[in-house]
């Protein structure tokens, strides 16, 4: 999907040539004396449309309008919220006609978010996965044109929020792909053909370089599985060498069927939907190739399968895992701390700015925040309330939850340095807490995106989340643009 920038007033945008054109009305609005204003504010008196975020009003051929489809859409009090919402009702609509181009006219300067918000609802509104249907049909829009004000002003900001479209989209993309071509080998792949562009490096690892590396606890992960495990190491070198990274850590389970402690088989599928933190991770990096930003990531994903097989392991089986803790896997279906608990020791060797892993890790986190909210657990208050904060700006939530250390307590073992598993209670946190054990000597942060990192029922499929709170808290992290401008002249 194609996104512009085009200087236009409500004047200018009646006789616009576009295949449909959205005009996002906000409550309040004075109409003016131009044709757009005039019809818009004709429909509030006579009450057949509202301005609330996410109203439309549908007319065709209007007189004086060159476009032959027009959507009044209520911009609500113009938030990025209700813009969001605004594009995503004209476009839900927009998309079974036949289409092609639409223009989106702000008629008021729009801040930098309601930019970011009317760019990713578009393209969310719009979306298709196609990879395996045989007779794919594909998304019919290709080109949304902002009109606005000033294009010059908003040309930078448009093009950050098209990287991070094509980084959601590449997270949907993997997240989506049914397991059997979304096996551990094929993610490094993905994650390969992304070093092609400016910036990034990756290497893979597979099972003979992760077993040097000691990392008994992911192994044991992967050893009931006949798809080789592959340990994923992508870096984005945009800012100065001294600069500390900020390390990502994606859980790449490609499909989690418990193992021996196998899972029942209703909505075993969305299983596939196990590797979205690592498909979320790669996402980011897709978004870093376009943006070009001036920081230092690195994305570190454990992938592989959870399989029952004759070499699986077994409950009460303990592994040694990389940190040289021991652990007694008394529940196989929680696999995703034995891969990340690895991860995060590895990640150790970056002398990293902050750390953030990002998974699917609980059932238990869905039960507590449903879809609306990413589970956030964080060692270092800082590195919580940016990336909380980065969550907001984006409209990409999460909620801070506890980590007392009384919730470990159910992690202790006569057989182990701890336990893979505590009881039912309070599930995503005793979690956290078995992850934090391996993440001692950096600002660390988990995100449980259980519940938000896809959809079920008839609008089953990845939401590409949180690549949007991720991006923005990365971006955020950058220096203040005089700043860098300084640098530059230097
Ligand atoms: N991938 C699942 C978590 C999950 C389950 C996410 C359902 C979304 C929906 C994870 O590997 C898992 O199975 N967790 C167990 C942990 C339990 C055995 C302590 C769970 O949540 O049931
Ligand atoms: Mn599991
Ligand atoms: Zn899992």
């Amino acid at each position: 999907m194609d996104f512009q920038t085009k200087t236009l007033s409500l004047v200018a945008a009646a006789s616009e040539k576009t295949d449909a054109l959205v005009v996002l009305i906000t409550e309040g609005a004075k109409p003016g004396k131009d044709v757009l204003s005039k019809l818009a504010g004709e429909a509030i008196a006579a009450g057949d449309f509202d301005p609330k975020a996410g109203k439309l009003l549908s007319l065709y051929k209007p007189a004086g309008v060159s476009a032959r489809r027009v959507l009044l859409a209520g911009a609500g009090d113009g938030s990025a919220k209700a813009v969001r919402a605004a594009v995503a009702s004209a476009v839900g609509m927009l998309k079974s006609q036949p289409v092609r181009k639409l223009v989106v006219l702000f008629a008021g300067p729009p801040s930098d978010a309601a930019i970011q918000a009317s760019v990713v609802a578009a393209a969310e509104s719009s979306y298709a996965y196609t990879t395996t249907k045989s007779k794919a049909e594909g998304r019919k829009i290709t080109t949304v044109t902002l009109g606005v004000p000033d294009a010059a002003k908003v040309r930078a900001q448009v093009a950050r929020a098209a990287g991070t479209v094509a980084g959601i989209e590449f997270a949907k993309e993997w997240g989506n792909r049914p397991p059997n071509h979304a096996t551990p080998t094929l993610l490094g792949e993905a994650a390969r053909s992304l070093a092609r562009k400016g910036g990034i490096q990756c290497e893979v690892l597979g099972p003979k370089e992760v077993a040097r590396l000691g990392m008994g606890s992911f192994m044991a992960v992967a050893q009931g599985s006949e798809e080789p495990l592959r340990f994923i190491v992508l870096k984005y070198n945009g800012a100065a060498r001294s600069v500390t990274p900020v390390v990502l850590v994606g859980k790449g389970i490609t499909f989690d069927t418990g193992g021996i402690s196998i899972k029942p088989a209703g909505e075993m599928d969305e299983m596939k939907f196990d590797m979205c933190g690592a498909a979320s991770v790669l996402g980011v990096f897709r978004a870093l190739a376009d943006i070009q930003p001036a920081v230092n990531v690195v994305g570190i994903i454990p992938a592989c399968e959870n399989m029952p097989d004759g070499r699986s392991l077994k409950p009460g089986d303990v592994v040694t895992s990389m940190s040289g803790q021991t652990i007694e896997v008394l529940n196989t279906d929680a696999e995703g701390r034995l891969i990340l608990c690895d991860a995060l020791t590895y990640a150790e060797r970056f002398k990293p700015a902050a750390v953030v892993d990002i998974a699917t890790l609980t059932g238990a986190c869905v039960i507590a925040l449903g879809g609306v909210r990413s589970g956030l657990f964080a060692s270092d208050d800082k590195l919580a309330a940016d990336l909380q904060s980065a969550g907001d700006r984006a409209q990409d939530l999460c909620w801070r939850m506890p980590l007392d250390d009384d919730y470990a307590e159910g992690l202790k073992t006569n057989f182990a340095d701890v336990a893979n598993v505590a009881g039912r209670a309070g599930g995503a946190i005793t979690a956290a807490k078995f992850l934090q054990r391996f993440a001692g000597s950096f600002a660390w942060a988990h995100l449980d995106i259980a519940g938000t990192a896809w959809k079920s029922g008839g609008a089953k499929g990845s939401t590409g989340r949180p690549v949007p709170l991720l991006l923005e808290y990365l971006l955020a992290r950058q220096p203040a643009p005089a700043a860098k401008a300084a640098r530059k002249a230097r």
